[in-house]
């Protein structure tokens, strides 16, 4: 895998090696969750939250995962649209840094993501009052039970706050561990004539 990097020079497309490692993260045993991400975002205070959600799709535009908009990362991004991605592959040794900005995806994007997931899945972000205090987890649970039944052969509606971010990357960087420790990083800054590419010492 790792003679691939010697391939990444000022012509490579900084998506077709992110699409690559994905495939070989997907087709590595002992990732759980390969398009789990970390995701950084600064509050309005300055103070600065991170956590791992799923990256479900990306293409030149950037980068897609879903969430709930008044959720902490949700009132941190409407105050900071300036965000940081880092996926780390362990057993392959690789990250990923993806800055950039984010913006909410469209309505219809957001509802044809809702309608592909499970009704378990969208009942429990249905009733998720995302990063907010609960007393317990039987009253999540009442709730939940509560939705189920409410929605007893109906769709269950995408809610307002609910929905996609895009993060359009600015620069993405591409860091492969070397056993020696001399490792390999490449990183690609999009401007308006396009990308830049440039090696960046370990
Ligand atoms: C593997 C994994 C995947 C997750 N995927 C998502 C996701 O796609 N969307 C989401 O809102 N939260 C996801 N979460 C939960 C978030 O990490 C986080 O706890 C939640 O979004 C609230 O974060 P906030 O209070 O910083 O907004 C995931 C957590 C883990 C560990």
């Amino acid at each position: 895998m790792q003679d691939t990097l010697q391939e990444i020079g000022p012509d490579s497309k900084p998506l077709t090696i992110f699409e690559e490692w994905m495939a070989s993260a997907k087709a590595t045993p002992g990732i759980r969750e390969p398009t789990a991400v970390n995701v950084a975002t600064v509050a309005s205070d300055g103070e600065v939250h991170s956590r791992v959600v799923l990256c479900k799709k990306w293409s030149e535009e950037g980068f897609v995962f879903y969430s709930n908009y008044r959720s902490r990362k949700g009132l941190d991004l409407a105050a900071h649209a300036q965000t940081a991605l880092l996926f780390y592959f362990d057993p392959l040794f690789r990250q990923i840094k993806i800055s950039g900005k984010a913006e909410k995806t469209s309505r219809q994007d957001s509802e044809n993501y809702w309608r592909s997931r499970p009704r378990e899945s969208q009942l429990s972000q249905y009733i998720s009052n995302q990063s907010a205090p609960v007393d317990s987890r039987q009253e999540l649970e009442d709730q939940w039970h509560a939705a189920e039944q409410k929605f007893t052969g109906r769709d269950i509606p995408c809610p307002e706050h609910w929905g996609g971010y895009l993060i359009r990357p600015r620069t993405i960087e591409f860091w492969i561990g070397r056993p020696n420790r001399l490792h390999d990083t490449f990183e690609f800054e999009k401007d308006q004539a396009g990308w830049t590419f440039r090696r960046l010492s370990p």
